[in-house]
């Protein structure tokens, strides 16, 4: 089948070589000049997908990128992946209804349009279908076929690949559920259908939700256990020896990437929208996770106080600019915020992350170095936000002079945990 993924992203990007490796002939639409020229010229960003598969798949002309519009006329399945920010606080869909408008006006009976950003309950049949209709003049479910299908990768996990991972799928009627399913049945081990759009787009944003709020859990217990004098890692060790029950979450400097700091206000939003009522577990996990980065800085400050010095004018390294470690994903990483805290407290901050290569988002002031002896030594301290593997960790406990693990990584005299 001809395939169009628009939108070449960490989403995007690993479907369109997987379609092309199934033996779909794919097109991976993006506005982005740069992406899909590096992507042309064979060079992947997005780790789960090295850059040699991308370069099979155009050499066997199963895969093309493309930031011409028209080149998505003729297809049989349509795939959505673009961004879902937030803009002032407000779910923000215009990626979303530009690509409608695209597909539109390539759209034909028979043809199948399925939408995996992740989004509000609704999107699909209120917002998506309307702009899908009206440029193309078929109706949802009579003449084409559309569904919702949430994207579940997980940027670096060695075990659950695209593949692995089970995937919901729905779609607006029956026989868009049968094409949506067939779709990804040969993409992926499991496929796993439901009742319709609204209650794929729930569970992905309960996922992230879930996530989300537990993480605030433990960060706040952490706080809080530092102040009793109790060591909240071992406590959390200790509780995830339970067989059932209990799922273990870490604490850590806060929460970023594309998901769990934007995802869970998609649903609050929603929710007080339609029913003027107020998510409290997501403001309260925003809340906490959101000062996480407040709280390594003043950790900082503390550890600072005991030496009678201040941040002012001190050298700090930070280890880790991603906001999860062996990805080079910084978007809203919790290390850009807790950069920023300590650059304005008049630090001189130096940063090592061998996986973030855009530097777009990175405070100009930021000064990116390698990870060496010497940058240890002459730091006074080191605060380790991202425990990637890549990083010599017996190298920063054998220099460090002063480190704030954010990560429960190290161990020794000079190592503080969060
Ligand atoms: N990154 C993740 O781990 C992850 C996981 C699950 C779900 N998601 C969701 O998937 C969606 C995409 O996320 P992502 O991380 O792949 O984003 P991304 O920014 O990496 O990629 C999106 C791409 O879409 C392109 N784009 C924007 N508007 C376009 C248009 N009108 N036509 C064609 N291309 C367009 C952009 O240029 C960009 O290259 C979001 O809704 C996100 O919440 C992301």
């Amino acid at each position: 089948m001809r395939v169009v993924v628009v939108g070449q992203g960490y989403v995007g990007l690993p479907l369109a070589i997987r379609a092309a490796e199934v033996g779909h002939e794919v097109i991976g639409y993006d506005v982005d000049a740069g992406r899909v020229k590096s992507l042309a010229a064979g060079v992947s960003f997005v780790e789960d997908v090295s850059s040699e598969r991308i370069a099979a798949a155009m050499e066997n002309g199963t895969y093309r990128a493309s930031d011409a519009a028209r080149d998505c006329g003729g297809f049989d399945i349509a795939v959505v992946t673009v961004p879902t920010p937030l803009t002032d606080g407000v779910p923000d869909l215009r990626y979303i209804e530009e690509s409608a408008r695209t597909l539109a006006r390539y759209l034909r009976p028979g043809a199948t349009v399925i939408l995996e950003s992740t989004t509000y309950p609704g999107t699909t049949q209120e917002l998506f279908a309307p702009l899908l209709e009206d440029g193309s003049g078929l109706t949802a479910g009579a003449d084409f076929n559309l569904g919702y299908s949430p994207e579940r990768i997980d940027p670096g996990n060695p075990v659950w690949g695209f593949k692995e991972t089970p995937k919901v799928v729905s779609g607006v009627d029956a026989a868009s559920l049968k094409a949506v399913q067939a779709f990804y049945a040969e993409l992926v081990d499991t496929t796993v259908p439901v009742g319709s759009p609204k209650e794929a787009e729930l569970a992905k944003l309960l996922e992230n939700t879930f996530r989300h709020v537990n993480i605030a859990l433990v960060n706040e217990i952490a706080m809080f256990a530092r102040h009793l004098d109790i060591d909240v890692w071992q406590a959390i060790d200790a509780a995830s020896s339970k067989p059932f029950g209990f799922m273990k979450f870490t604490p850590g400097p806060g929460v970023g990437g594309h998901c769990l700091p934007i995802d869970p206000s998609y649903l609050s939003w929603r929710v007080q929208r339609e029913l003027g009522q107020n998510f409290r577990f997501v403001e309260l996990a925003n809340d906490i996770n959101g000062h996480m980065p407040d709280y390594v800085t003043r950790r900082v400050m503390d550890a600072f106080n005991k030496q009678r010095r201040s941040v002012n004018g001190s050298r700090v390294l930070l280890l880790g600019l991603a906001y999860k470690k062996n990805t080079g994903d910084a978007r809203e990483s919790p290390s850009l915020r807790v950069s920023q805290l300590l650059l304005d407290m008049g630090a001189e901050v130096r940063a090592a992350d061998p996986h973030v290569v855009e530097t777009a988002a990175v405070d100009s002031r930021l000064v990116r170095v390698e990870l060496t002896q010497q940058e240890l030594a002459a730091a006074d301290v080191v605060v380790l936000l991202t425990d990637h593997d890549a990083f010599d960790y017996d190298l920063v406990m054998a220099h460090a002079s002063l480190v704030l693990d954010c990560r429960r990584r190290l161990s020794g005299p000079t190592i503080e945990v969060l």
